[in-house]
């Protein structure tokens, strides 16, 4: 069944949260101002936008009120990304959430790793030797679209077992148009001003078109391995199951979407933006050379030598630290509830705003500087709980978050060691806070192939 969505439907629509935060969007660094805020107001904000009330949250207790103590009091929002989502498993709540995670849950464990191993490998060397064909034009390349389009790959050679179908840049380039809210924004204030008579929402509709048909494209792929334990054989059998008719044949592709987008987005923003801090660090990215070359010599590394990339680890994180791809959680009150005095009433947005944390002194000495050491082993132990919350916290939390880090962990000592990406843009890095914390108009780079 083909789903139509137009902008009343999707991100554009008034009622949308990210309609409404749009103002921040317009700032170089719309985070500062809710920084600001917190500042002067604490921890807690009550805001009313339009009859609607968002409760904007910073403290490290308030997220563990509502992702952990009374996380069944909060439900899941995603209106705006029902097109991009579909009802796949990150939007639902309750007992069917649970039913549906179930039998992907496996998919994530720590010992599939291994096996899909060979496979990130695979993606990353497809990438390493478009990067020498860029090194020998000296094109500058926009790092977002580059990493996006290997994680891509990733997703459907490790967990689908599929050769990614699609032209990774084009589908890019559709996921974007639609999360682009600003745009969504425009288009609506030209219809206010009356140089348009109707909202056009063609361009985010054709783009949701052509992320619909994605999921099918890729289960119509070359198979690779025929391995039997992939998330993808995991989903299908859910789909065969008699007793589970609530997994039907749209719930597969929902699933997919989320997988391709929450999969992709996620782990693509976080190495696009370690690969800017490293250019500005280039100190951090001789040590994970010096590191890979001590522990792997002048080889790839194999699958039992990751663990001990410990240097890498701590620089993705600290990444994840200064730009969390998801840098607000968000919630619906479906009760009343009181957090440190205030009254949150059912229908509250609730908008955890984990940046926050993740910038504030409260937490971290000298916040906004780049220092990967903070997540050594020894001092990871003396960090205040919920200050870090880059995969959220709780039941709700990332399913595929440690995959993530082991991804971009081979992903950054396999380019850096033949590579040396040059960031070419404005310092510092302007953001946008969309649904995800984007960098504003890209992050270019020209490649350098190291000698
Ligand atoms: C750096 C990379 C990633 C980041 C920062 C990230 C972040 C997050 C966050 C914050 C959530 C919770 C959202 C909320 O509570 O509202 C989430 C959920 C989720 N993520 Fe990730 N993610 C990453 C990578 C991945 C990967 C690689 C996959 C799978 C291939 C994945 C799949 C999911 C799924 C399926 C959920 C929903 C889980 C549920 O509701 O049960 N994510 N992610």
């Amino acid at each position: 069944m083909t789903v139509a969505y137009s902008h009343s439907h999707g991100l554009g629509d008034e009622q949308s949260i990210w309609f409404k935060l749009t103002p921040l969007m317009n700032q170089d660094n719309p985070m500062q101002i809710l920084m600001n805020l917190s500042e002067k107001y604490g921890g807690i904000i009550p805001i009313n936008l339009k009859n609607q009330r968002i409760v904007l949250l910073s403290d490290v207790e308030h997220f563990k009120r509502v992702l952990v103590e009374n996380a069944d009091n909060y439900t899941k929002y995603f209106d705006g990304m029902r097109p991009v989502f579909g009802r796949s498993m990150i939007t639902i709540d309750g007992a069917l959430w649970q039913k549906i995670r179930k039998p992907q849950q496996a998919a994530f464990h720590p010992q599939m790793f291994e096996e899909y191993f060979p496979f990130l490998m695979d993606a990353i060397r497809t990438k390493s030797k478009i990067w020498a064909d860029y090194a020998k034009s000296g094109e500058t390349v926009e790092m977002v679209e580059q990493t996006w389009t290997l994680a891509a790959d990733m997703v459907c050679k490790a967990l689908f077992d599929r050769e990614m179908p699609f032209n990774p840049h084009f589908v890019f380039g559709m996921v974007k148009t639609y999360t682009d809210v600003m745009n969504h924004k425009e288009i609506r204030q030209k219809k206010v001003t009356g140089e348009l008579d109707e909202v056009n929402d063609a361009d985010a509709a054709k783009a949701m078109k052509h992320w619909g048909e994605v999921p099918d494209a890729v289960l119509g792929a070359p198979i690779i391995d025929d391995r039997q334990k992939t998330l993808l054989n995991m989903i299908l059998a859910a789909e065969a199951d008699p007793e589970f008719p609530e997994f039907d044949h749209q719930q597969v592709v929902d699933e997919m979407k989320q997988y391709l987008w929450a999969g992709t987005e996620t782990t693509a923003l976080t190495l696009a933006w370690c690969l800017y801090l490293l250019s500005q660090n280039p100190e951090a990215a001789d040590k994970i050379r010096a590191e890979a070359n001590e522990i792997c010599g002048d080889k790839e590394p194999t699958w039992d030598q990751v663990a001990q990339l410990s240097y890498t680890r701590q620089v993705i994180q600290e990444t994840m630290r200064l730009y969390p791809p998801i840098w607000a959680l968000i919630r619906v009150a479906a009760g009343d509830d009181v957090i440190e005095g205030h009254e949150v009433h059912e229908g509250d947005k609730i908008v955890m705003c984990t940046y926050l944390a993740h910038h504030s002194p409260k937490y971290w000495n000298d916040p906004e500087e780049f220092r990967p050491e903070r997540f050594s082993p020894e001092r990871m132990k003396k960090r205040t709980k919920y200050s870090y919350l880059p995969f959220a916290a709780g039941k709700r939390s990332c399913i595929g978050g440690a995959l993530s880090q082991i991804e971009n962990m081979l992903a950054l000592v396999t380019l850096l060691r033949r590579f040396q990406p040059e960031y070419v843009g404005d310092v510092p890095a302007k953001i946008q806070s969309t649904v995800t914390l984007c960098p504003k108009g890209g992050l270019p780079f020209r490649i350098r192939e190291l000698s």
